[in-house]
């Protein structure tokens, strides 16, 4: 498996429980280090994937938030969670400027909505899930890995 692959996955998720539920696993799996970039419209499902990740990581529920006013919230889990949104954001400047950018490859992994708001903020090595509304309360999820570990991740993810 070379550096530059590129490993995709896409599935549809029925109901909501279904989302969380990837989530969880997802939550079990994650590393120091990770980077799990989220894309999609308001009500696709991003906060709602992240809660499961929080659960699967061991997060006191009481912790989660859904990230409005801060753009960073840490959770302590089984390993530290930095859960960011954003969607308030103008560019790679502001976001500089919160310390966001110490957080990035650090002690924890790291999980951002609205990726694509200000994507020099992934590293190289990250995974991206992309969310999509696909009628009532199905989504597609899209998840892309770039990088060896995001491989690895991805692929024990969503096998
Ligand atoms: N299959 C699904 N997966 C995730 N959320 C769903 C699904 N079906 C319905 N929903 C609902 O859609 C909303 C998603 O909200 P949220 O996770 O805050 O979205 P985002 O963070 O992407 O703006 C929640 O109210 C959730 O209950
Ligand atoms: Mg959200």
């Amino acid at each position: 498996m070379s550096d530059g692959e590129l490993v995709t996955r896409t599935l549809l998720l029925a109901s909501p429980e279904e989302t969380h539920r990837l989530g969880v696993r997802l939550g079990g799996l994650l590393e120091p280090g990770d980077f799990v970039g989220l894309i999609g419209d308001l009500g696709a499902g991003k906060t709602h994937l992240v809660r499961g990740v929080a659960e699967g990581a061991h997060v006191p529920r009481s912790e989660v938030a859904s990230p409005t006013f801060a753009i960073v919230y840490p959770y302590s889990g089984r390993i530290p969670l930095y859960h960011a949104d954003l969607y308030r954001l103008t560019g790679y400047d502001d976001l500089y400027a919160t310390g966001f950018m110490d957080l990035v490859g650090g002690e924890g992994a790291v999980l951002v909505e609205w990726l694509d708001r200000v994507p020099e903020a992934a590293p190289t090595e990250h995974l991206r899930v992309t969310l999509a509304h696909a009628g009532g309360d199905a989504r597609s999820l899209k998840a892309e890995a770039y990088g060896v570990r995001s491989v690895a991740l991805l692929t024990a993810w969503l096998p």
